[in-house]
This record gives structure tokens, C-alpha cells and sequence, in this order.
């Protein structure tokens, strides 16, 4: 059975560009880039080469760039570092309700250890109130994490007006980017921006690779001590094959149009969407399909069908999609995003599926999806 994947804001399969990168760097290229020999001095060059092209992509200072193990590590880090080195300048740290865990589990640990966290509250399409954010904003404020891209509903914040109202504060700006990247122009300098986390596996780049950006003015202390690597910011022999592979990942993402890739993912919402219609089948859209959000995920509850239920019958049927955010480790817990759009007690939050798209998914794969869904929905909800 051929198996239809569109589960990309999960992660996204290799591309074969970065496949040859990386299966080149690991046959010839196999160097410390630290050590002082023509082979390290290769290896080097690879990891410099990458770093420069990425921090290009996000109009950053390349000093700014520091590789980690992806998105979770760089969220932490960011929250983990900014909170510990400036508590005696204030203790509030802003953010929203409907962030990842790898953000909202470490400012728990942070709200343990006194640090007071301003939920901003989201409607139903997944956006903030600016206005909600400039009361919160007060003089004790040293962070506003606030993500690029939702991961479950595709809304897209407002970055370079919340970098606006913070920038004339003491408060430092991050912005969670692993949905942003590739599918939504980011620029460090014009959006104010200070630090941003990103994933080299929502790039159909390598698994367990991302960068930290900080903006190099801010001195932050180093998070993982060791050797000198990474600016002395992140100790540890890089993956030097991986390194290249993501700039290889970003360099094919900037000779894409992101305009037409929307255009496209557009067309196979509204090509699901017509065909539900067709099939007369009962459904609300999570979220909202216009207006600033990215159309590479399409949420939708299906009233009176389990998640669960439909999930397990898609996968039989061979079709990949998941039940929200797929990071908490297999889980089908009700979505925090829901919860927050609609409130805890709505139904959505256990009638909802979560399709994505990606670069390499065709209009037959969505349209045989389509087909599935329709098909296996009207016969549950006949039941
Ligand atoms: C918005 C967002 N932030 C962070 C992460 C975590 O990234 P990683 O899997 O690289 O740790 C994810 C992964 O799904 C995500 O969607």
C-alpha cells in the first residue's frame, strides 16, 4: 500500500539535494573542525560555509548563528539563558497560550523558580492582541517569546510590530521560527528581533539540527561549557555532515517563491475543503483560511468523530496526518492551541485532525486524500 504523507509540519522528508550534500560530507568529509590540520580546515570551511548562508536567509550576522540540536534545544536555551542572566533587571517573561511545549514546559520550570509569565490570550483564528501585549509590557518585562508560525493552526503573529513596541523597551524579543522558516519571509534586523530558534527537519533538512540566532550584542552566557565551538556559546564537536545538509536545505528554500508555495498549499485546502462540501459532510475549519496565516497546515473538527477513530482509520487506509501537535511523543493529548482558541470544554478538542503540507506533496496525493476522508467521514458520521 502506497503510504500519502501530509504530517509535514511534524517533519518533512530529506530532499535529494540535501541527501547528496550530507552523503558526500560523510564519505570525504570527515574532519574535527576545530583541529588545526587541512583536514579540520575542510571541515571548518563546510560548517562556515553553511553558517553563512543560513544567517543571509534570515538577514543575521553569521557570529549571531549557533548550531544546536533543533528547535526544542534553541527555545530552551533562549528562555533558559535570557531569564538566568538578567533576573536582578525583572522577572516578567510574555508569551502566548498556544506555544510549543519546548517553550511553555521550561517557562514553567521558570514560573517555579519565581519568574511571573504573562499568557497572552488568542481568538479563535490564532492571533494576539497588540493591545493585550503593550499593558503587559511592563518595566520588570526582560522577555516576549512569542512564536513565528503556529504549529497546529498555521496563524501568523504579527513579528515586526510586536518587535516594534518591544524594541523601545528593556525587554529582549525571540521568536520561536520552526514553522516560520520557508514558509514565511524572516528578516532579524527589520522585524527587531533578538533571538530565534529554527529546525533543520521542517526544511526537509537533517533530524536533530537546528540553530539558535542571538543577536551577538547581547553577550549571553555560554549554555553548554566544554570547548571553544560555536563562538564558546555551545560546546561540542559540530555534525559537521548535518551542518551542511541545512545549508544545503536553505539554500534550495531561497530559490523557491514562498508567494506561489502558499498559492499552492491554498489550492489543496480548498481542493479538501470542495470536496467535503461535495460529499455533504459535517465540519468547521480550526483556525481561519485567510488572512495571516500559512496554508501549510489545515486543521478541521469533524463533529462527533473521535480523533482517535479517524486518525487509526486514515493510517489503515495509508494516509499520514496527525491529531495537533505531534512532539508530545505519540500522544493524543486535547490540543493546548484548541483549548485556547474555543476553551477547554469545546468538542474540537477531541474531533480534530491536523493535515500539512510540504514542498514535494502533489495535487493527485491531496486529491485521493480527499477522496479518503470524505469517504470514511460520511460513513462514521452515518453511524
Ligand atoms: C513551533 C515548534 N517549535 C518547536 C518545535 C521543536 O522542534 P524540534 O523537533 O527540532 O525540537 C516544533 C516541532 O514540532 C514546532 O512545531
Amino acid at each position: 500500500m502506497q503510504e500519502i504523507y501530509l504530517d509535514n509540519a511534524a517533519t518533512t522528508p530529506m530532499s535529494a539535494g540535501v541527501v547528496k550534500v550530507m552523503t558526500g560530507e560523510m564519505e570525504h568529509d570527515f574532519g574535527n573542525a576545530s583541529s588545526t590540520h587541512a583536514i579540520g580546515r575542510q571541515a571548518r570551511q563546510t560548517v562556515e560555509r553553511a553558517r553563512k548562508l543560513i544567517a543571509d536567509s534570515i538577514n543575521a550576522d553569521p557570529d549571531g548563528i549557533i548550531f544546536t540540536s533543533g528547535g526544542s534545544e534553541s527555545n530552551n536555551t533562549a528562555l533558559m539563558e535570557v531569564a538566568r542572566s538578567r533576573q536582578q533587571v525583572g522577572k516578567r517573561i510574555i508569551t502566548t497560550k498556544i506555544e510549543h511545549p519546548s517553550i511553555l514546559n521550561p517557562l514553567k520550570r521558570l514560573a517555579q523558580e519565581g519568574f511571573d509569565i504573562v499568557y497572552l490570550d488568542v481568538d479563535q483564528s490564532g492571533h494576539i492582541s497588540l493591545d493585550q501585549l503593550k499593558k503587559a509590557l511592563t518595566p520588570e518585562t526582560i522577555l516576549v517569546s512569542i512564536m513565528a508560525v503556529n504549529n497546529e493552526v498555521g496563524s501568523i503573529m504579527p513579528l515586526a510590530e510586536i518587535g516594534k513596541l518591544v524594541r523601545p523597551t528593556q525587554a529582549y524579543f525571540h521568536v520561536d521560527a520552526v514553522q516560520g522558516l520557508g514558509n514565511i519571509d524572516l528578516d532579524v534586523q527589520a522585524m527587531q528581533i533578538d533571538l530565534l530558534s529554527t529546525s533543520a527537519h521542517k526544511i526537509n533538512g537533517p533530524k536533530f539540527l537546528g540553530f539558535l540566532y542571538e543577536n551577538p550584542n547581547l553577550s549571553l552566557p555560554s549554555f553548554v561549557l566544554g570547548g571553544e565551538q560555536e563562538h564558546k556559546r555551545r560546546a561540542g564537536t559540530e555534525n559537521v555532515p548535518a551542518i551542511a545538509g541545512f545549508g544545503e536545505a536553505v539554500r534550495e528554500l531561497g530559490e523557491i517563491d514562498k508567494t506561489a508555495l502558499q498559492a499552492k498549499y491554498q489550492k489543496f485546502q480548498t481542493l479538501i475543503l470542495s470536496q467535503l462540501k461535495k460529499a455533504q459532510i459535517e465540519f468547521d475549519v480550526n483556525g481561519s483560511l485567510t488572512g495571516p496565516v500559512s496554508h501549510h497546515v489545515l486543521n478541521l473538527s469533524f463533529p462527533g468523530i473521535s480523533t482517535y477513530v479517524l486518525l487509526t482509520r486514515l493510517d489503515l487506509a495509508g494516509f499520514a496526518v496527525s491529531g495537533g501537535s505531534a512532539c508530545t511523543a505519540g500522544s493524543l493529548t486535547p490540543s493546548h492551541v484548541l483549548a485556547a482558541m474555543y476553551g477547554a470544554d469545546s468538542p474540537r478538542l477531541g474531533d480534530s485532525i491536523r493535515i500539512s503540507f510540504g514542498r514535494f506533496t502533489t495535487q493527485a496525493e491531496v486529491a485521493a486524500f480527499a477522496q479518503a476522508l470524505s469517504k470514511l467521514v460520511a460513513e462514521l458520521q452515518s453511524k
